[in-house]
């Protein structure tokens, strides 16, 4: 397995242009299922993800070309299977979401459950009541969802107890091609899932309210091919913004969209860093001479503090000045990058779904490694910062959402370098 070996105190400046989003990438490709025509994806970021869902989507008979460095053309012409195996859904856990748009197009499928990963149990529960409430017919088997739509899927209302990005996504993807409207009631409105109606409503689906937390959806019996460009990646953003601050310098996150990552750019504000946004992303800036300030973070959907930065936000809170708590309210098991932060030097204490962050004023390098692959942004963050050699193991977690990670950094004058080891098992 691959490691990712960085010398921590060079500042950053320069300009790291953003990729597309891997959380709407992966769903933008499960909406080619719900059409005999190619669906053209442009801004494709090239990720181990991408990778598995493409390899998922093969087994169902669909096209799927990856045409220069971000054009990815999938087509659907005509489904051979729609059976989606254990050892295929078990690499990424988005990949169930194929289950609802299976089953709007064919009326029939049988896709593994995901199971549960490393930052929480992550049930499906939502995503199998919303698909019943549009009329299908579950059954658990063994290992697997077995679903069928005899009389095809009708539109309803759904109203979710809670917000769930997966599960908004999945009753989108199958409700476009039900017969009637269905409403989905305390949607997610993530901008990912926005770029997924949108790009559904090319594709000549009817959705409403887009953005809101109630989205109209007229079912429609057939979908057509579109193309479409992937929403720039406001984590992959977010977390090269917090890089920046950490290392010092200036840097420029390019090809995005500054309002994406709003609630981190007031925080880091907070903290002290210099934000400024641009016409097509920010800049983020500051002294590494003055120190930072603790600031207090709290996760929440969109547009609050995404979950997916906030072990980002937590290591460049190892080194401000005072006591910051990070409480994390989306999953009750992500802060396993805190005991690897420790080993930097980070001084942390994590009760329940908060954590307690003591500021220290220097991390000093050390071998590491982390379960997930925000959690491994954060030991670079943190390993940009630390005196010496910080080693990040289980680079995989990394390459499944960071495309050119290295390079992007070293074009700012970061000292990283990957260090190849054995195949991958991943
Ligand atoms: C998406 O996960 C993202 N993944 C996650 O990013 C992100 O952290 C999360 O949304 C929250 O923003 C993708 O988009 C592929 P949820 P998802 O359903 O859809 C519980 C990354 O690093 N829940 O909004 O799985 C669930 O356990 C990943 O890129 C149920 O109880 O998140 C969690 O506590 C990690 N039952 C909460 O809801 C359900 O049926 C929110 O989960 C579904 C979810």
């Amino acid at each position: 397995m691959d490691s990712i070996a960085i010398v921590g105190g060079a500042r950053l400046y320069g300009d790291i242009p953003v990729s597309g989003a891997k959380n709407s990438a992966i769903k933008l490709m499960a909406a080619a299922i719900l059409t005999d025509q190619p669906l053209t994806l442009t801004n494709m970021p090239r990720l181990a993800d991408t990778r598995f869902l493409g390899q998922l989507l093969r087994a169902f008979g669909i096209r799927v070309d990856e045409l220069g460095a971000d054009t990815t053309v999938l087509h659907a012409a005509e489904l051979t299977s729609t059976f989606a195996p254990y050892d295929l859904v078990r690499q990424m856990r988005a990949s169930f979401n194929v289950l609802g748009p299976l089953l709007a197009r064919t009326g029939e499928a049988r896709v593994s459950l995901p199971g549960g990963c490393t930052i929480g149990a992550r049930p499906v529960d939502l995503h199998l009541k919303a698909l019943q409430a549009l009329g299908a017919e579950i059954t658990l088997e063994e290992g697997y969802v077995h679903a069928v739509a005899p009389h095809g899927l009708k539109g309803t209302r759904i109203d979710f107890p809670f917000v769930s990005v997966g599960a908004t996504e999945h009753a989108l993807l199958a409700a476009v091609l039900a017969d009637g409207v269905t409403v989905l009631r305390r949607a997610a409105c993530e901008p990912e899932i926005g770029d997924l109606a949108l790009c559904l409503n090319a594709m000549g689906a009817r959705i409403e309210g887009i953005g809101t937390n109630t989205l109209t959806i007229t079912g429609v019996r057939a979908l057509s091919g579109t193309q479409w460009s992937v929403i720039p990646d406001r984590i992959e953003m977010g977390s090269y913004a917090v890089a920046a601050a950490m290392a010092g310098g200036e840097v420029r996150l390019t090809r995005s969209r500054p309002e994406l990552i709003a609630a981190l750019t007031d925080r880091m504000v907070a903290a002290g860093v210099e934000v400024s946004p641009t016409s097509d992303g920010v800049v983020v800036r500051r002294d590494p001479l003055v120190r930072l300030r603790a600031v207090d973070v709290t996760t929440e959907v969109y547009p609050g503090f995404a979950t997916d930065l906030q072990a980002q936000f937590m290591a460049l809170m190892t080194l401000a000045e005072g006591e910051s708590v990070v409480h994390e309210t989306i999953f009750e098991n992500r802060f396993m990058h805190a005991p690897e932060l420790a080993r930097l030097g980070a001084e942390i204490s994590v009760h329940g779904g908060e954590a307690q962050v003591r500021g220290v004023e220097r991390l000093v390098g050390a071998p590491v490694m982390a379960t997930d692959l925000r959690a491994s942004m954060s030991l670079i963050i943190a390993g940009l910062a630390a005196e010496g050699e910080t080693i990040v193991s289980r680079v995989y977690h990394l390459d499944r959402g960071f495309e050119h990670l290295e390079a992007k950094l070293a074009a700012c004058g970061a000292q990283v370098r990957r260090i190849r080891g054995e195949a991958d098992e991943h």
